[in-house]
């Protein structure tokens, strides 16, 4: 028996091939709004079924639900509204039950929005639910502070897939679920990551695997703060680990491209029933998981998951403690599975690794795998 879907089927509004030529007759009538690369990857999500079960951006009611309970209006658990903000005199000139044809950054027209409302929000309430912060520094409001000011709600007719580069790896959930069941798989772990994957990565993936038939490696290679490594690069260090040091019956790389929203715990939730959707059975959740800078504690990702019905989740989460390399035991482990003192723990904050990457030094055999440690020398040495 394979996981259910959030809300119990997976959504799909990509039309059919047979449909595009009235499509794009419809569109070519129509106003039509440029979208950035956010809003394409939102709009893929919705179109493939990663978001089910939303058919379309949300609403006012649902948005105020999302923010206040992490519920939608049909009571399934949901933490982040997925929204469609355009600028104010844009939004002036469209009513509801208009339809608006969507460019997207490489400017071709993606879908189209049967508007169902428009409405504002406070963008300090919504950044303050959402993000836990007002900052602008965190990168998420900043992200929401900088568009629009009135939000289209609606459901989408959506042309096509977005491209991404390692399209090979970009299977969708029905292309998941249907690779888990050929392969025999029923309890299958999810691990998300925005990140190279180090020796920590590696051994939550492997004790979670434990207890699993097989493991999901799902990097979001949506938009991704400029300071984080590019996709193309943790592809190359993704694909070395798997080569040498993943099982290859128990292990399955493939993408998810979502943006990345550095929601800490909220996002925790929505990528755990994002990989529901995969048909993941498990999910991954360690230390400081989706965060970024000081905005969210160790755990706070962990202790969301107490105010969200288990039941109506659907997958469990995995938690870890925060993982090093520990020279009294000579392995890797948390401080749940070893005793000694932090001296003891090999662990390296990002902008350590980031300077010795960037002096051309690879980071000890403790703290990431050697072939991973050349392939980010060579991109921080000639970038
Ligand atoms: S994230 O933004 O995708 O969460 P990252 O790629 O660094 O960032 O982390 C992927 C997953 O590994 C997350 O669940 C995160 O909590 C977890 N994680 C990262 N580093 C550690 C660590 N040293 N110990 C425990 N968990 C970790």
């Amino acid at each position: 028996m394979t996981i259910a879907p959030h809300g119990g089927e997976l959504k799909n509004c990509l039309i059919g091939e047979e449909q595009r030529p009235a499509f794009l007759e419809k569109a070519a009538e129509l106003t039509v709004i440029d979208i950035d690369a956010y809003t394409a990857f939102d709009i893929d999500g919705i179109a493939r079924g990663i978001f089910s079960p939303l058919t379309g951006f949300l609403g006012e009611e649902d948005t105020t639900l999302v923010l206040d309970s992490m519920i939608l209006k049909s009571g399934l658990p949901w933490t982040i509204p997925i929204l469609f903000p355009v600028d104010n005199v844009l939004a002036a000139s469209i009513e509801p039950g208009q339809e608006v044809a969507l460019r997207d950054d490489h400017g071709a027209v993606i879908a189209i929005l049967t508007v169902s409302e428009k409405f504002t929000l406070d963008k300090k309430y919504l950044a303050e639910k959402v993000y836990g912060t007002t900052e602008e520094a965190h990168p998420g409001v900043a992200y929401t502070y900088s568009t629009g000011g009135t939000y289209l709600a609606g459901t989408l007719e959506v042309a096509s897939a977005r491209p991404v580069e390692h399209q090979e790896y970009n299977l969708s959930p029905k292309e998941t679920r249907a690779a888990f069941e050929s392969r025999g798989w029923k309890r299958i772990v999810a691990f998300q990551t925005r990140n190279p994957i180090h020796r920590a990565h590696e051994y939550l993936t492997k004790c979670a695997l434990e207890i699993c038939d097989g493991l999901l490696i799902h990097p979001l290679m949506g938009t991704t703060k400029s300071d984080d490594i590019p996709g193309d690069v943790r592809m190359k260090c993704y694909e070395v680990l798997l080569e040498k040091y993943y099982p290859k019956d128990h292990v399955m790389l493939s993408i998810m491209p979502v943006n990345m929203r550095y929601a800490g715990p909220r996002e925790a939730v929505m990528h755990a029933l994002i990989r529901k959707n995969y048909g993941c059975t498990h999910f991954i959740v360690g230390r400081d998981h989706a965060g970024v800078g000081n905005y969210y504690g160790s755990y706070d990702a962990h202790h969301i998951f107490d105010d969200i019905d288990p039941v109506a989740l659907g997958i469990t989460p995995l938690f870890f403690e925060h993982a090093f390399f520990s020279r009294r035991t000579n392995d890797m482990a948390t401080q749940k599975t070893c005793p000694g003192t932090k001296e003891e723990h090999i662990f390296l904050s990002g902008t350590k690794v980031r300077e010795m990457l960037s002096r051309g030094e690879a980071p000890p055999v403790e703290f990431t795998r050697p072939e991973v440690a050349q392939i980010l020398i060579d991109w921080a040495t000639h970038s």
